[in-house]
């Protein structure tokens, strides 16, 4: 059996720079606070409390004083930056910068909104932390949309910016947004808005579909690795299922069952962009003793 592991799998920058600060902080001292999972995959995160990171929440945060608390990629809303403040916390962040530079645009947006009694609206997925940290940029007025039974909680007499989720899917989000124009095209005896679309989409994740299509394609059998919770996870494995109905998913080798292989000859593995290098390799081991 040939077992290949996706060259193009494994941590998107965002998260390379972030475990590389919270290895690098972990140098300097025994223990180190990360607000939330440094990313949504449980093994890699087991790996770095083993090194001391304790991983708190938001709750736990609040009660914390003069310490060192590491940001996320996925980025915090304001809230938590002037709890930090008051609390002398020091904070390390390790926002993606792709993510910081959207918090930046959404805010600059509800400011100038202040004036033209506009509306935000966010594609993305309600109470993820990146969409958490975002709709925190307007106070919390945004409107989140996930499809299409979101789109009544639009205001069509208003003007609207639309923004997405950095992992959205770029398909998704085209249509969802060509039925929002339409409906203000309805609209038009109320109001001359037109929606005023951002495609602020990663293409670290939007990038891999294409390929991973192929990948998916050229294998009898593909084992999809990523944490539970990850969005572009979720997304990604889709993406191979779609192509390949022997596409299974699991978040750690053990999960990996034997039956699965009968018959087969060719196996590929990939993940997310929060599954680690290790794993997948660790994964690799497993089949190839199978
Ligand atoms: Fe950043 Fe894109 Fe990764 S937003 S965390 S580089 S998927």
């Amino acid at each position: 059996m040939i077992v290949t592991i996706d060259p193009k799998a494994g941590f998107c920058f965002g998260v390379v720079k972030t475990i590389q600060i919270a290895e690098d902080e972990l140098k300097k001292r025994e223990k180190l606070y990360c607000l939330g999972d440094i990313v949504h995959n449980k093994m890699e995160v087991d790996r770095l409390k083993k090194l001391g990171m304790l991983f708190i929440d938001h709750e736990e945060f609040k009660k914390l004083r003069n310490t060192i608390v590491l940001i996320r990629s996925h980025g915090e809303p304001p809230e938590t930056y002037d709890i930090a403040k008051k609390n002398n916390i020091q904070l390390i962040d390790g926002t993606c910068p792709v993510v910081k530079k959207l918090q930046s645009r959404i805010r600059t947006q509800f400011e100038k909104d202040q004036e033209s009694d506009g509306q935000i609206v966010i594609f993305g997925k309600e109470n993820h932390p990146e969409v958490i940290g975002l709709t925190g940029q307007t106070k919390n007025s945004a409107t989140i949309i996930t499809g299409e039974n979101d789109l009544e909680k639009i205001d069509y007499t208003k003007p609207v910016q639309i923004f997405a989720q950095t992992t959205q899917s770029i398909s998704r989000f085209r249509n969802i947004t060509k039925k929002i124009a339409k409906k203000y095209k309805k609209n038009k005896k109320h109001t001359n808005t037109k929606p005023v679309v951002n495609d602020t989409i990663c293409r670290q994740v939007s990038n891999r579909e294409p390929v991973l299509v192929e990948f998916a394609k050229k294998h009898d059998l593909i084992l999809f690795v990523s944490g539970k919770h990850s969005s572009n996870g979720q997304f990604l494995f889709e993406v191979c299922q779609s192509v390949n109905p022997r596409t299974y998913k699991i978040s750690s080798p053990e999960e990996i069952q034997t039956t699965w292989f009968n018959g087969i000859n060719s196996v590929g593995i990939s993940g997310a962009t929060s599954t680690p290098g290790w794993l997948l390799e660790n994964v690799s081991d497993v089949i190839k003793k199978i």
